[in-house]
């Protein structure tokens, strides 16, 4: 879409950034991933856009950082529309598990070892091996192509990251066999590690997260043409398992406390869709993402989720 204004900073919510950037420091980088260890602990930035191309925008903006955990909504988006949500359930399910992120547990003790949902390790690394294309390149660039439709640019996998999470993903590996074990991975075990952790390490910036909120909020509709990018049902999927399971086992509390559909990554960046809000010049449909690398013991930024704490109690943005 075509982003028609720039408003640098409107008073209140700049008021809220400011506020939240000047607080002191809590959390850590994602160490447990070599690369991202070495970003700057200070980076901080937020971004809104509406329907009408309305943006607002604050601190680090054109900083590039890598999807992480966030890839997980736009990779269930592309296999859901190649194969149609329901065949996407017969290989993972929509509940929440309440455990870690890349928790193992639940692959052996339940039923058929089917995983929960796409937004855990277990699940996202399920839905890339269902990726259209027979190669793991054909797949990542599936995904690539459709996260470029949505913020008009190309996407690229930071190398560095990739390797290095690629040779510390042992347990990530040990999902993937278990998966593979229990046949709900198409492929062989590396090829479907290796896409899921070529989409953690696609890089964006706060502004094309925020656009791909808005995109979402909006069904999958682009502002200046009325045409659906994705299905009614997908849409519906995504949001619902974003707002159930986009943070984790921190998912329930900012559903009760903020009350969007949000998807965080470990990077830092969290990805925000609200329907009908009202901030400022922004109205109707918006985007909404941050980015903040400082995160919590459960994966979350923690300035990130401070700041749309306090912009959604400012302006009543819970769907509850
Ligand atoms: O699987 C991993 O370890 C990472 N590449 C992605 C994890 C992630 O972002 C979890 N999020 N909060």
């Amino acid at each position: 879409m075509d982003i028609r204004k720039h408003i640098r900073g409107e008073t209140m919510i700049q008021t809220i950034f400011e506020n939240v950037k000047s607080a002191p420091d809590s959390g850590h980088l994602a160490s447990y991933i070599p690369a991202l260890a070495n970003q700057s602990k200070d980076l901080f930035a937020a971004c809104l856009v509406d329907g009408k191309g309305e943006v607002l925008e604050f601190g680090d903006i054109d900083y590039l950082f890598t999807l992480q955990s966030i890839s997980k909504v736009m990779s269930f988006i592309v296999a859901a529309e190649h194969l149609g949500v329901d065949r996407i359930l017969e290989k993972v399910d929509v509940e929440p598990t309440g455990d870690p992120f890349n928790s193992i547990v639940r692959l052996e003790v339940a039923e058929k070892g089917k995983p929960f949902n796409p937004m855990i390790n277990a699940g996202a690394i399920t839905v890339a091996s269902l990726l259209p294309g027979e190669t793991v390149e054909l797949r990542v660039n599936a995904v690539r192509e459709y996260l470029s439709k949505i913020t008009g640019h190309e996407h690229y996998v930071n190398q560095e990251v990739y390797k290095s999470e690629l040779e510390t993903a042992y347990r990530n590996r040990a999902i993937a066999n278990y998966l593979k074990a229990n046949d709900y991975l198409v492929g062989t075990v590396e090829e479907a590690l290796e896409t899921y952790l070529q989409l953690c390490s696609l890089e964006v910036s706060t502004q094309d997260l925020s656009k791909f909120g808005l995109f979402l909020s909006s069904d999958g509709k682009f502002a200046n043409d009325n045409k659906n990018l994705i299905s009614r049902k997908t849409a519906q999927f995504s949001k619902a398992l974003m707002m159930t399971c986009g943070l984790y086992n921190a998912s329930g509390k900012y559903a009760a406390t903020i009350g969007f559909p949000m998807k965080s990554g470990v990077s830092g960046g969290v990805l925000c869709t609200v329907h009908n809000g009202e901030l400022e010049n922004l109205n109707g449909h918006i985007g909404i993402a941050v980015f903040s690398p400082m995160i919590d013991e459960i994966g979350n930024s923690v300035k990130g989720m401070d700041f749309l704490k306090k912009l959604s109690d400012q302006y009543k943005l819970s769907v509850f």
